[in-house]
């Protein structure tokens, strides 16, 4: 790209700043800054527009409910042997999204190396790997392992796997693939840049896995593979049951396009996203959107009904996520902090939020499928996400539950 056609494509958004500095460049950066700018999709600012105006609009919700853990116990032989079954025959691929930038756990590495040991070294991608090795072990044969990362973590996520021999799983059975990145914005929907010669870009949320998936070649080898599910997780839950092959077998007697673990609300008002119907699809409702009437409204037994939040763990029919491959996702728009350069070229690290990160969210994927079985787990036994170093959803918490559940730390 040349610098008028760079002008030309940035002047249509109003984002000329973005080459203020380059005059002063020298032939190499000139070069980075014009690439970027050409590989830049500015039509993130559009949506942002139309969303600022109008806001997301939702339809109607409707309680949705689950396969409490008594269902699942008394079908739990038969959900194990289906699943069992299915795993066996390869036809169930795990998927671990490990893009994010853990911005409130202050670590400045990829979350998955992050050490929650204490006497021994114990690191959260050790934990997940040794979770799913239980199940390889149960059904006999690797799981097709994916790990998604983004252009700023992925070559210490590699690193570190291979480092640590992927900690005993078969290197083979291990794919990566990098996901998109999205500008971050003033308040005003300028773009920051975090050098003279560099556009500030973050990862464009969870929910473009699908995508760069597909992008890398990767969907269409699932499929050549044999792959016939998807199971999605987060990366920073240290006790995520990866294929757990009940879950699985639950997900596909049920005969639904997806399923997703839920656990029970540790009270009405707990800040989780809460699945449900919406204009009759599955759906997940956000704790500030429910009405207080929601909140409270309860079954003829007493039981609160809209009581399961997601934990970030699905499993998707591969054939559904084709389906639905080329529609868009809702844009979540962010504020946060965003280190950036100012007019005279001094990088600024600001302590309070200065603008806007757009990120698509694998849960508006939910809202595309048709049907999703919703599968509750024990919250003290799979659920531990480490968001924060102290308090709700850290180090601390995700620290004291692996002890209760028999880790030594
Ligand atoms: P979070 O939404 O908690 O974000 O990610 P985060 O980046 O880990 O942490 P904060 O918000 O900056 O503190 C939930 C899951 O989605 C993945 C994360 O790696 C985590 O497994 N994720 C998030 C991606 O893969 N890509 C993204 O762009 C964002």
């Amino acid at each position: 790209m040349t610098k008028r056609e760079a002008e030309e494509k940035l002047s249509r958004y109003d984002q000329g700043q973005l080459l203020s500095f380059y005059d002063s460049l020298d032939e190499s950066s000139r070069e980075n800054l014009l690439n970027q700018i050409d590989q830049l999709d500015l039509s993130v600012l559009n949506v942002w527009k139309e969303e600022k105006t109008k806001g997301i609009s939702r339809g109607t919700f409707f309680p949705l409910g689950a396969l409490t853990i008594d269902e699942i116990a008394k079908k739990r032989d038969l959900y194990q042997a289906v699943g069992q079954k299915a795993l066996r025959e390869g036809k169930v691929a795990a998927l671990i999204l490990a893009g994010g930038q853990g911005t409130r756990l202050g670590y400045d590495h990829p979350k998955g190396t992050y050490n929650i040991g204490v006497t021994h070294p114990l690191y959260i991608f050790e934990c997940l790997i040794q979770n799913l090795q239980d199940v390889v072990k149960e059904v006999g044969v690797p799981i097709p392992l994916y790990i998604m990362t983004s252009r700023k973590n992925h070559d210490e996520t590699v690193r570190f796997l291979q480092e640590h021999s992927f900690f005993g799983y078969p290197a083979d059975s291990v794919r990566f693939f990098i996901q998109q990145m999205a500008p971050s914005v003033d308040y005003s929907g300028h773009i920051y840049l975090e050098a003279k010669d560099r556009i500030s870009l973050s990862p464009n949320g969870n929910g473009g896995w699908f995508t760069s998936l597909k992008e890398a070649g990767l969907a269409d080898q699932m499929e050549r593979d044999g792959v016939e599910w998807i199971t999605v997780c987060a990366v920073d839950n240290v006790c995520q049951r990866i294929n757990d092959p009940v879950f699985v077998g639950a997900v596909i007697e049920s005969g639904c396009e997806c399923g997703a673990k839920v656990v029970r609300k540790a009270s009405p008002d707990e800040k989780v996203g809460v699945l449900c119907l919406e204009d009759g699809r599955p759906s997940i409702v956000e704790y500030y959107e429910m009405t207080d009437d929601m909140i409270h409204l309860k079954d003829a037994a007493g039981n609160l009904l809209y009581n399961f939040g997601v934990i970030l763990n699905y499993m998707f029919r591969l054939d559904s996520l084709e389906r639905i491959a080329g529609r868009n996702l809702p844009l979540h728009i962010v504020e946060k902090k965003i280190p950036y350069i100012d007019a005279e070229g001094n990088l600024v690290k600001p302590d309070k939020p200065n603008g806007y990160k757009f990120e698509k969210l694998v849960l508006d994927m939910i809202h595309m499928m048709d049907s999703c079985c919703a599968y509750e787990v024990c919250r003290e036994r799979e659920f531990a996400p480490v968001k924060n170093l102290h308090g709700v959803d850290s180090v601390d918490t995700a620290r004291e539950l692996l002890r209760k559940n028999g880790v030594e730390l």
